[in-house]
């Protein structure tokens, strides 16, 4: 078993009857799906949300229940994967392009476990390049003025063309190396009009499962007070 399934495998855990969960989307969340998908089948009753196309094509082919978002009234737990990770738990998210529905259902959700392989844990955030959900209208002009910021921004592509995310907008990655204040800096982007969401997750996630050779590894913030 792989890094990634073992961190999703022990997520499931997590998850009890009666809860409504978040579905985060990537490669690891897919073998939770896989794993929770049996947990259904073996009589879990709980209620989804999906935090993409391909997150809700996964789990209700797999038999999972998966509701729209507006119909619940509250999330119980989020379970998601993460492109980098730091000490604090601030992570960076949206290398598989859900940042924005991740960022709605995380922030909507009471606690967030994230679920990665130990090549996500760095000492800053950083050395990925950090996703930014903007508007096309403008989205040229957005390039240029963080060109001047030297954010060394480039339009993420699919087969020639911009990628288009699942609420119909642009990316932008920003290859910034090091990021020395993911809050501050993600306060800064959404200054930029056109600018939707930023993958700087701060603050979000209260547990951290780290699939390290063929060990797990739980980094708990549960304990931190829930968002809702
Ligand atoms: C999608 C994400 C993913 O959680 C992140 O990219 C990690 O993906 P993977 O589990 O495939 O490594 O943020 O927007």
């Amino acid at each position: 078993m792989n890094e990634k399934q073992l961190a999703a495998e022990r997520s499931v855990d997590f998850i009890k009857d009666g809860m409504t969960v978040g579905l985060g989307t990537g490669s690891t969340v897919n073998y939770m799906i896989d794993a929770l998908a049996q947990k259904v089948k073996k009589g879990l009753k709980i209620k989804t949300v999906a935090t993409s196309k391909l997150t809700f094509q996964l789990a209700a082919s797999s038999g999972i229940d998966v509701v729209d978002l507006e119909l619940v009234d509250r999330i119980d737990l989020t379970i998601d994967g993460a492109d980098e990770v730091d000490p604090q738990l601030n992570g960076i998210k949206g290398g598989g392009a859900a940042l924005l529905y991740e960022k709605i259902v995380a922030s909507n959700s009471a606690k967030n476990i994230w679920i990665v392989d130990s090549s996500k844990l760095v000492k800053k955030l950083g050395r990925f390049p950090l996703p930014v959900e903007v508007i096309p209208y403008g989205s040229n002009l957005l390039i240029s003025k963080f060109e001047k910021k030297k954010f060394k921004p480039a339009f993420r592509k699919f087969e020639g063309n911009n990628f288009i995310t699942d609420g119909g907008h642009f990316l932008i990655d920003l290859n910034l190396e090091k990021i020395d204040d993911p809050k501050g800096f993600e306060e800064e982007l959404k200054t930029y009009p056109g600018v939707v969401e930023v993958g700087l997750f701060a603050g979000i996630a209260d547990m951290v499962i780290v699939g390290e050779g063929k060990e797990i590894r739980i980094i708990d913030r549960m304990d931190r007070p829930a968002k809702k």
